[in-house]
């Protein structure tokens, strides 16, 4: 990850605690759905705030670790956090039950590697990535407006969305990607989660809070700041509520 990418999720993390949060809980949710986590060690790779850990704990897991590249942004007790790279994990061979990666793998340039090494300290890997082509009209909404308050996209994140999400988003490359990190059995499947998001102020803070918009809403005077948000949150109202399409891959 560029250390654009990860600086902007050192920023965006107060105001992805306050928005996104709550949509990636939902999702976390319907990751860890129908896996045995009872007494389970489990690794959250790439946590963030640590919703799929969370996730993991109500489902039974004993003993959950939370591993990011950015630490402002991982959870705090009672879950271990360790700030490190995906691709340089510093736990021994075995040392968990189940990897899960929620939302992490489309981050990484070379997903392989990772991929190898989350096979290394867990057997049963349980990842997850938003369908390709997925929109909801929060999106465009909120991205016209931060545009005219002079918003532009981070390189970084043009090349996230050119690039490596488009290859995870893809159900066959990403179990391709999965094979090649040296797991013998792939399922790929695509699930529909209802995240009951639909209140025009949560569906600004979800995408305020992103990690691509965060730094820039940070950086406005809290008076543009809150003519942003009412703006969108008022061409929002109506909006239907958030159902994600999303890539759920299991594999051992
Ligand atoms: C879209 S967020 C998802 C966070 C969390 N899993 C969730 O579902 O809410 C992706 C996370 O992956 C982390 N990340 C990306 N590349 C990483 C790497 N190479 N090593 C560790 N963490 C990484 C980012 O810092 C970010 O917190």
């Amino acid at each position: 990850m560029s250390d654009a990418m990860r600086e902007a999720y050192d920023v965006a993390a107060p105001a992805w605690r306050a928005g996104p949060a709550r949509l990636y809980a939902r999702l976390a949710a319907a990751l860890v759905d129908g896996l045995d986590l009872a007494g389970a060690a489990v690794l959250d790779a790439g946590a963030g705030t640590g919703v799929a850990g969370d996730a993991a704990r109500r489902a039974g897991a004993a003993r959950v670790v939370a591993v990011d590249l950015a630490p402002a942004i991982l959870q705090r007790p009672p879950v271990l956090a360790v700030a490190a790279d995906l691709a340089r994990l510093p736990f021994a061979d075995g040392s968990f039950d189940v990897a899960l990666a929620a939302f992490s793998l489309g981050h990484l340039t070379d997903p392989v590697p990772v991929l190898s090494a989350l096979r290394r300290v867990a057997s049963v890997l349980a990842a997850s990535a938003f369908a390709q082509g997925w929109t909801h009209p929060a999106k465009d909404v909120v991205g016209q407006v931060l545009a005219a308050h002079g918003y532009r996209p981070p390189d970084w994140y043009v090349a996230f969305k050119a690039g490596s999400e488009r290859r995870i988003g893809d159900p066959d490359r990403l179990a391709a990607l999965v094979s090649a990190g040296g797991y013998g059995s792939v399922a790929v499947d695509r699930v529909e989660v209802a995240t009951g998001l639909a209140d025009p102020a949560d569906l600004v803070a979800w995408r305020l809070g992103m990690a691509h918009h965060a730094p820039f809403v940070a950086g406005l005077p809290p008076t543009e700041r809150e003519a942003l948000r009412e703006e969108a949150a008022r061409l929002l109202d109506g909006a239907p509520p958030v159902v994600v399409p999303m890539i759920v891959v299991r594999a051992r």
